[in-house]
Order: C-alpha cells, then structure tokens, then sequence
C-alpha cells in the first residue's frame, strides 16, 4: 500500500472484522492490508468483507494447490477440499511406477463446470504440458478462468457442460475433471451466508437429490473419455453410492475416494479400455 496517508491500524481492521463475524479476523486483516493498493481501497475491501463478500473475492485470488488463483465476484471459490479431486486425478495420470507423466503426446484435460479454472490450473501446473480445454455455462466464470488458464495455454468456452467443446475432442479425454454443483436443492438455505449471497445459485444447487448435473455428465461421459480415460466429480459422503450407481449406469468403472483430512468425496468412473 501507498504511504500517501496512513493505513488504519491493524488493530482497527482487526476490530471491524471480529465485529462483523469473521473468526479468522486477525489473518484476514494482515491479507486485506497487504493486498491494498492504497488507504480508500482497504477501507473499501474491510467494507466489503465486513458486508458478508468471501474474503477472495474482496483480495482477488484465492490459494489453490500452492497457486495464486484469481478470483471474481460472483464467481464460486475453489474449496481447499477440491485439491483432494486435483491429487486423484494426478495420481491417474502418473503411472504407478514413478513420477514422471506418460511420455506420448501431451495429455487431454478437461475441466468441466471450471468456475475460476481452478481445477484445470493445478492440473496443468502439477502435470507439465497438457492439451487443456475447459468450460463454463456462466460468462463471469469464463472471464476468470481464461486469466487463470492462459499461462498453461488453457482454451475456455461458454456453455453447457460439453456442448461448447470442440467435437474433435471426443474419444481423446484422458481426465475429465467435473466439479459439478451438487448440493440438494433443500439444503441451499443451510449453506453459510457466503455461499449463499454471493455465489452463483447456479455453482451450487444440484436439484432435489444434488446429483442431477452429476447424472447429465456422467451420461455423456464415455463419448469423450478416451479408452482408459477417468472421470473425477467431488460429491458428498452421503451422495457417493448413488453418483457411483450413475457412473455405473453409464458404463464407466465406478470408484469412490474419501479423505477425512479434508473431509472429501470424489467419485471416479474409468471408461474401459476397450469399449
Ligand atoms: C461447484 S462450482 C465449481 C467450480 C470449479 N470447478 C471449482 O472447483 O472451483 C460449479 C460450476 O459449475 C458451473 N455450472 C453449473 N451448471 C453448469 C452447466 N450446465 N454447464 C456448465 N457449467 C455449469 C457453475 O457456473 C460453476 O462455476
């Protein structure tokens, strides 16, 4: 921040934001001050936070993986959990054997419902080079996840699930990482205020059971997988039998895998080698 003027002390900041209800009030001050440009713009941001805005989407980014993530308003913020999905999808796309990614053409990712592109990023980043696609139904989302996918010569389209992706992609998805909303409908009203004032209803409501994008993808799924190719999609504890019942239903290989560390659940389908 500037010195033009003096900032308002951290103990001020600190003060505003434990009365605004934020738990983590001194850590997120020190953030705030640091990501100010000048004094008006951290009053600004200790407004808005101060407001009920997530905290990355007042500063602008949020930390995925160990990356710097840059986050809109209005777009949804990656969750610490989804690296679980990331770590998955990683350890598919490394044979067992050791470290280094398969030799061959560069591997095709797709990070399908990418909000920010998050998932894509850490893909990329942990990966090497990859042929990266996305895509987003919400134009915000798109917006954010070129800037975040444009080092990794990530291309994003707008639209709904797959329809926007180029038809010459099918059959050649190596992972396809789709971190649907999959929240049941009767359950959005209990999500914290954060969520539900200031994320898209759309990145979070999954219809009454929250498996019904979950369904729609995994439907298509197999015509874009590769032979071989895995789908990841994070789910509830509770939701995971049936969304593996839907992959199952598709004709993927359905697996579940949990870590209580991050209290997270992903569902993977493999598409067979021969199919
Ligand atoms: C739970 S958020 C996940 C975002 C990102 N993958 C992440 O992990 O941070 C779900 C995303 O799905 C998008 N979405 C919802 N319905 C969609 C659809 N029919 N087609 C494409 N994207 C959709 C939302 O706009 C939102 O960005």
């Amino acid at each position: 921040m500037s010195a033009a003027s003096p900032p308002p002390a951290l103990s001020a900041v600190v003060t505003r934001l434990r009365a605004a209800g934020c738990v983590f009030a001194e850590d997120e001050a020190r953030l705030l001050i640091s990501a100010a440009r000048t004094p008006a713009e951290l009053t600004d941001m200790v407004d808005r936070r101060a407001a009920g805005l997530p905290l990355e989407q007042v500063i602008g980014w949020a930390d995925f993986c160990g990356l710097r993530i840059a986050v809109t308003p209005g777009v949804f913020v990656p969750r610490r959990r989804t690296e679980f999905l990331v770590r998955q999808a990683i350890a598919l796309a490394r044979p067992a054997a050791g470290p280094a990614v398969q030799a061959g053409p560069r591997p095709v990712v797709v990070d399908l419902c990418c909000g920010s592109g998050a998932v894509g990023a850490a893909l990329a980043a942990a990966l090497g080079p990859v042929e990266l696609h996305a895509a987003d139904i919400d134009p915000a989302a798109v917006a954010c996840a070129r800037r975040n996918l444009a080092a990794a010569g990530g291309r994003v389209y707008q639209g709904d699930l797959y329809e926007p992706l180029p038809v010459a992609l099918q059959g050649r998805v190596g992972l396809l990482a789709a971190n649907v909303p999959y929240i049941p409908t009767g359950e959005i009203s209990l999500l914290p205020a954060e969520a539900r004032l200031h994320e898209p209803r759309a990145a979070l409501d999954g219809g009454p059971d929250g498996l019904d994008v979950l369904r729609r993808v995994a439907a298509a799924a197999p015509r874009w997988l590769a032979p071989g190719g895995h789908l990841l999609s994070e789910t509830s504890e509770r939701q995971a039998p049936a969304a593996a019942a839907a992959l199952a239903g598709s004709g993927l290989v359905p697996r579940v895998a949990r870590s209580e560390e991050l209290s997270a659940t992903v569902v993977i389908g493999t598409r067979p080698a021969r199919s």
